[in-house]
């Protein structure tokens, strides 16, 4: 995976096929305090069975990068302003409205945090599972219901045959979350984004419904994007990692190489926040100071009020995405001082 800002694609490497390609996306907000620049030159990759860990505080546009992936845009006040998203070799961007639908669901699918909200509660789990095959696969009634049986079985929901009709205010947290799981695998999708799945969960719980979604992502070789705070799960979990700061992606790398020896000063300041990296349930909120507005996003570096390392050139000169690495990049003027340093 390498992440550029503004370059043309390159052709795919050998080695797994790229799934998806974001390339320098813009996403705005229109409001009436003014236009909100949620995400500003986002660039990303993901390989068929690669796990890509979104990570960035509350506000850094994580979830707004998910949803102009996914099509599900709150528009308006919401709109891509720039930039190529390319799944599977085709151009979200330019694809109609309809087409856009049977992209999404079948090809690439989204875990929410709340399934209570996500999820229908006046129809059993069996037949919102069931659906998915009645309208997607024309599959008869009978069918759709064995295959939601099956579902909620690889989702190791225990009882699944005798629970296939309760309600989701019938499970509990955790297995109501299996069962968005299996809402999003059911057609076989080639890429999942689970935005934070296990945030609302309590620690032990999350655990299991992490290590399940990591199973199954590895059983169908799928492409995962995980949006997390977390991060003892992104050690555990994931392959490569992109740190996003006020809409922009700071720094990005293998995981491995990132916890060694961050190169942007963001990243350290996350990674020496926790004194455990295997420490789970690990919130992002010991950086010092605020996010900028998003309105009003600094000029130069975004992150140089909260810098402890910031010079004068931050105030004025926006640093490019440096590549400082092999499949590592970073927006940091200083990024080699700070790899000499560990
Ligand atoms: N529906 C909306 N209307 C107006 N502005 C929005 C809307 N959704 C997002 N934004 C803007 O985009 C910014 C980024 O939001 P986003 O949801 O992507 O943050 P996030 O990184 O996912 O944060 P969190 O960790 O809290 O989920 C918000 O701070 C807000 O300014
Ligand atoms: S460019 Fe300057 S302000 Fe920004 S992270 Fe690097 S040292 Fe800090
Ligand atoms: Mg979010």
């Amino acid at each position: 995976m390498t992440q550029t800002q503004t370059q043309p694609v390159p052709p795919s490497p050998s080695g797994p096929e790229r799934l998806l390609e974001v390339r320098d996306l813009h996403v705005e907000f229109r409001t009436r305090e003014g236009v909100a620049k949620a995400v500003n030159g986002v660039s990303l990759d993901v390989a068929e069975g690669e796990t890509l860990a979104v990570l960035g505080e509350s506000g850094s546009g994580k979830s707004v990068t998910a949803q102009a992936v996914m099509g599900i845009l709150d528009t308006p006040p919401g709109r891509v302003t720039g930039g190529r998203i390319l799944f599977e070799g085709r151009d979200l961007l330019a694809l109609r409205e309809e087409e856009r639908r049977s992209v999404r669901g079948a090809r690439m699918a989204m875990i929410f945090q709340d399934a209570l909200s996500a999820l229908n509660p006046v129809l059993s789990v069996g037949y919102q599972l069931g659906e998915m095959f009645r309208v997607h696969r024309g599959s008869s009634r009978k069918e759709a219901r064995e295959r939601a049986v099956e579902l909620m079985e690889r989702v190791r929901i225990p009882a699944a045959r005798t629970r296939v009709d309760d309600y989701p205010h019938q499970f509990s947290g955790g297995m109501r979350q299996r069962i968005m799981i299996a809402m999003a695998l059911a057609l076989e999708p080639r890429l999942i984004i689970a935005d934070e799945p296990t945030t609302a969960l309590d620690v032990t719980v999350q655990a299991q419904v992490m290590e399940l979604l990591a199973d199954l992502q590895r059983e169908f070789r799928m492409g995962l994007i995980l949006i997390t705070h977390d991060l003892g799960v992104v050690a555990d979990v994931a392959d490569e990692i992109v740190v996003m700061y006020a809409g922009r992606v700071v720094e990005s790398a293998p995981v491995r190489e990132l916890y060694r020896a961050p190169a942007h000063p963001y990243t350290k300041g996350l990674l020496d926040s926790i004194p455990r990296l295997d420490q789970k349930g690990q919130q992002l909120d010991a950086v010092k100071g605020l996010p900028p507005s998003l309105l009003r996003i600094p000029p130069g570096c975004g992150f140089h009020p909260r810098c402890p390392v910031a010079r004068p050139l931050c105030h004025a000169d926006e640093p490019p995405l440096y590549e400082v690495g092999r499949g590592r990049a970073s927006a940091c003027h200083f990024w080699e001082e700070l790899l000499d340093a560990e």
